[in-house]
């Protein structure tokens, strides 16, 4: 299996939102990550479902959307109509996790749970069964650029155990601070899947990075 590459629009030019896209598209892509924020579960305010809907047309990408807001049962509709593949609730704003995880699958998308750094993995445990997706994050979530914060590794060594023993196959999603200098190690600590926002956007060549990202990653058996 090799590495997924899920760039982070939050990090894209969007006047020129339909070349990005491409160029994520040219440049191998597995997904394309879409940072919904809320101004109340981050401090930061971005976009919503019309934003999904503008982005579903443009390409046939899956859309790894992550929902950093409060009471987010209240987008699951609207987003999964937009064309959202999957969503991601954050487990500090989703006291019912259970029910919620349950509805993003009856809405036909992919279900994921992101954890903040200080969050005890063991707080999804009884859930991996509702799961498609673990996201470990590895900054505090609010906006892009942000530094790598190293602790990270060893929740995702601890995130991967515990799937491994669950025998669960969801995909384990690493987010914030992903750059050449960081994904390895991620990927060796048994992360799949990987945001990137400023190390794609900002690089001399964005194309040519996702390739770069990837090809960090040496292919597991
Ligand atoms: C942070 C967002 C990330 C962000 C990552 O709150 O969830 O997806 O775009 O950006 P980089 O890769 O620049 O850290
Ligand atoms: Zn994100």
């Amino acid at each position: 299996m090799s590495a997924r590459i899920a760039p982070s629009l939050l990090s894209a030019d969007f006047a020129h939102l339909a070349d990005e896209v491409a160029m994520c598209e040219a440049g191998g892509a597995d997904m394309l990550h879409v940072d919904v924020m809320d101004g109340r579960f981050v401090p930061n305010l971005t976009f919503g479902a019309k934003v999904i809907e503008t982005v579903r047309k443009l390409t046939s990408l899956p859309l790894d959307v992550h929902l950093m807001v409060v009471e987010p049962e209240r987008y699951f509709d609207d987003f999964a109509a937009a064309g959202a593949t999957g969503m991601t609730i954050h487990v500090e704003a989703a006291p019912h996790l259970h029910r919620q995880l349950a509805r993003i699958r009856e809405l036909g998308c992919r279900a994921g749970v992101a954890l903040n750094p200080s969050t005890p993995l063991a707080h999804i445990r009884d859930v991996l069964p509702e799961l498609d997706l673990v996201l470990v994050m590895s900054v505090n979530p609010g906006f892009g650029g942000q530094q790598f914060i190293p602790r990270a590794l060893d929740r995702i060594r601890e995130a991967r155990t515990m799937l491994r023993e669950a025998r669960c196959d969801a995909a384990l999603e690493v987010d914030g601070g992903v750059a050449r200098r960081t994904i390895r190690s991620c990927w060796e600590a048994g992360a799949d899947t990987f945001v990137a926002g400023n190390a794609i956007f900002s690089a001399a060549d964005p194309r040519a990075e996702i390739g770069a990202l990837r090809g960090e990653c040496v292919v597991r058996a």
